[in-house]
């Protein structure tokens, strides 16, 4: 199957590629420029990184292969720093480029360092795990975390493109991979519900790498993303609606310590918004209860403990602060069509959490 190419607007426009083998079209986005390319990958993908660097050097590039540590423990401030330095003696200017191979978290930091380094330099994003196909690599968001909390410093900045091989999807974890599928649900229940319809269609074969669906489901949940970010890159109003069913996720994330899948939280997040949109007369109770049965067809969670709504709802009101006066959640009229719901009733949030727990 020859490779898609979706089209991301906005102030720097790009172009994601998704397909499978689609790793040599790393060399297409860097620009003829660039003499110094650094790699910066998660350790545990050394393999795929030598892949996209042996493309980079065929295209007459330098390559350097720069190894972080897998997971959040790359969003320091001291991997930042590290590469900042190993950037310096490698002489990278204002032509060169930065890859992000990996999940989330090593895009994120890649994004980083690249809107840091001499106030930016083009990167080219690589995600490797279906969540970052789907949502971290797309929409040109970049973060590290601080001693404060996760996100807390980063900045809008597009990148010159993403590289999606669905090729590498196969060696994830299932677990990871399930995770993944809650942000592409999430684009089925806010704006497209064709995915709603074929993960429904087998749900067994939505949930493993390789399934007959996921090339359309990662094509449709990124188009639908670019549509998103393309409007709204900097979160003034269209792009709260991809926070849909974050709000209760992020608190259930922290409770955990960030233990637990961005997904899983996000899934269980996800119902506690449909029931929170269908107790304020907001959302029909057919789609409210396609949430769970969804979500639990491919197995993701739909409940948390019963006993942890005063620690959720005071991790919700940290958050709230950092957004705006009043807590505000992303609900659905009806499928896809997402609204916002703020500052609701104190009892319509607890009796939401009932029916969660
Ligand atoms: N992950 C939500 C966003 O990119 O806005």
């Amino acid at each position: 199957m020859t490779a898609t190419r979706i089209a991301i607007g906005g102030e720097r426009p790009y172009e994601t590629v998704v397909g499978t083998g689609v790793l040599p079209a790393v060399p297409d986005f860097l620009g003829r420029q660039a003499g110094n390319v650094v790699v910066i990958h998660a350790e545990s993908l050394a393999t795929v990184a030598a892949v996209v660097g042996r493309s980079i050097a065929e295209a007459g590039h330098a390559v350097r292969l720069e190894p972080v540590p897998d997971g959040e423990a790359a969003k320091e401030i001291g991997v930042a720093a590290g590469l900042w330095s190993r950037l310096a003696a490698a002489g990278v200017g204002r032509d060169d480029a930065i890859v992000g191979v990996g999940g989330g978290a090593v895009t994120d930091l890649s994004g980083f360092v690249a809107a840091t380094w001499l106030r930016g330099v083009r990167v080219v994003l690589v995600p490797t795990t279906l969540l970052a196909m789907v949502d971290a690599a797309i929409g040109g968001k970049t973060a590290i975390n601080t001693a404060d909390g996760k996100n807390l410093v980063g900045a809008f900045y597009p990148p010159a493109g993403v590289v999606a091989d669905t090729g590498v999807l196969a060696s994830l974890p299932l677990a990871e991979y399930v995770s993944g599928l809650a942000e592409v649900i999430k684009a089925g229940f806010v704006a497209d519900p064709v995915i709603l319809d074929l993960v429904e269609s087998d749900p067994g074969a939505a949930a493993r790498p390789g399934g007959p669906h996921e090339r359309e489901l990662i094509e449709r949940s990124i188009a639908m993303k670019a549509a998103v970010v393309s409007a709204d890159l900097r979160e003034a109003g269209l792009r709260e609606t991809l926070n849909y069913g974050h709000t209760l996720g992020h608190a259930i994330e922290r409770a955990e310590n960030f233990s637990m899948r961005h997904g899983e939280a996000v899934a269980i997040g996800m119902c506690y918004a449909a029931a929170l949109g269908r107790l304020a007369g907001r959302l029909d109770p057919a789609t409210a209860a396609r949430h769970r049965a969804v979500l639990t067809a491919v197995g993701l969670p739909v409940r948390y403990q019963p006993g942890a709504w005063p620690e959720l709802r005071a991790a919700m009101a940290v958050d709230k602060k950092a957004r705006s006066a009043k807590l505000r959640f992303v609900v659905l009229d009806g499928l896809a069509k997402p609204g916002i719901l703020a500052d609701p009733a104190e009892h319509l949030l607890e009796r939401a959490y009932a029916e969660v727990s």
